[in-house]
């Protein structure tokens, strides 16, 4: 049985913390799950991280509904939360519908999350009485990159924070069953996480929210272009990675890969045979 969205409100209710991570694909997924994470999230960050995009705004439902899957198949127990896509729910309540509706009946996700705050909260609404549990977004939304100015952190002044706290209680009262705040102050995260009854999981958000989410290429040390300064990188896997390929790389250079026990033999008899059959076709040729 996987983590419902009733674990992660009783896991508030607990004083529980969450941790979220992103995965993109089916090995990963395996991994971030047997390393006991309740909640992945197969973040439209995908785009940036294993499609090479710029940002997450090229990214398709098909690309998404192609990871889903995958970190689907990897895992039994988290819950797993699809990204909705740019585009895939901002021009119209019903398409909304239809994609979330494909992200759980064709990908096999138990949740989807979309971005955003009092605009979309018809949309939550109308998702949440289709059966489709909504965990919100909001503070810095990534697809609103460019109406945003980049990357910036929200709500530092007053009159921004209390509309933050509006868009929060909105969400919740829309059907949300939990939310992502990214890149807001600490003392605001706080607040909201305060107000709410759903568990806020902060990114760049300080460490009083109910959860933290972060991005598997960041904590694996697999960005090298840009790192948030809210990543906190656990291991330099791209170190590692770098070391040994190029190990690899110098042991086929110098022959000493492979060895005789990482290489099929015949048997002895076959080889033999091999032989006369050889030397017969070389005769009658
Ligand atoms: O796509 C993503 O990885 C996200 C996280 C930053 C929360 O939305």
């Amino acid at each position: 049985m996987r983590v419902t969205i009733r674990d992660l409100r009783l896991m508030k209710r607990r004083g529980e913390r969450i941790p979220m991570l992103t995965a993109y694909d089916y090995t990963s997924a395996r991994l971030v799950e047997a390393a006991g994470i309740p909640v992945i999230l197969v973040g439209d960050s995908v785009g940036q991280w294993l499609l090479g995009y710029e940002t997450t705004l090229p990214v398709t439902m098909d690309e998404m509904l192609h990871h889903v899957k995958a970190v689907v198949r990897g895992t039994e127990k988290a819950h797993v939360v699809a990204d909705m896509p740019f585009m895939s729910y901002q021009a119209d309540v019903a398409d909304a519908v239809r994609n979330a509706g494909r992200m759980l009946q064709e990908g096999g996700a138990q949740s989807v999350k979309l971005e955003g705050g009092a605009s979309v909260v018809p949309i939550v609404r109308r998702l949440v009485e289709a059966g489709i549990p909504v965990m919100g977004h909001i503070g810095f939304t990534p697809q609103s990159f460019n109406q945003l100015g980049g990357f910036v952190v929200q709500g530092k002044l007053p009159r921004k924070a209390a509309a933050l706290i509006d868009d929060a209680v909105a969400l919740e009262d829309a059907g949300c069953h939990s939310m992502v705040v990214e890149m807001v102050p600490a003392e605001l995260a706080a607040l909201m996480t305060e107000r709410l009854s759903v568990p806020t999981i902060g990114i760049g958000s300080g460490v009083h929210c109910d959860g933290q989410v972060q991005v598997f290429h960041d904590i694996f040390g697999l960005t090298e272009d840009f790192v948030p300064r809210h990543a906190r990188m656990y291991t330099d896997l791209g170190a590692t990675i770098r070391d040994a390929v190029s190990a690899y790389a110098g042991d086929v250079r110098a022959a000493s890969f492979p060895s005789d026990e990482e290489s099929h033999q015949m048997k002895p008899e076959a080889l033999e045979k091999l032989g006369a059959v050889l030397a017969e076709t070389a005769s009658a040729g």
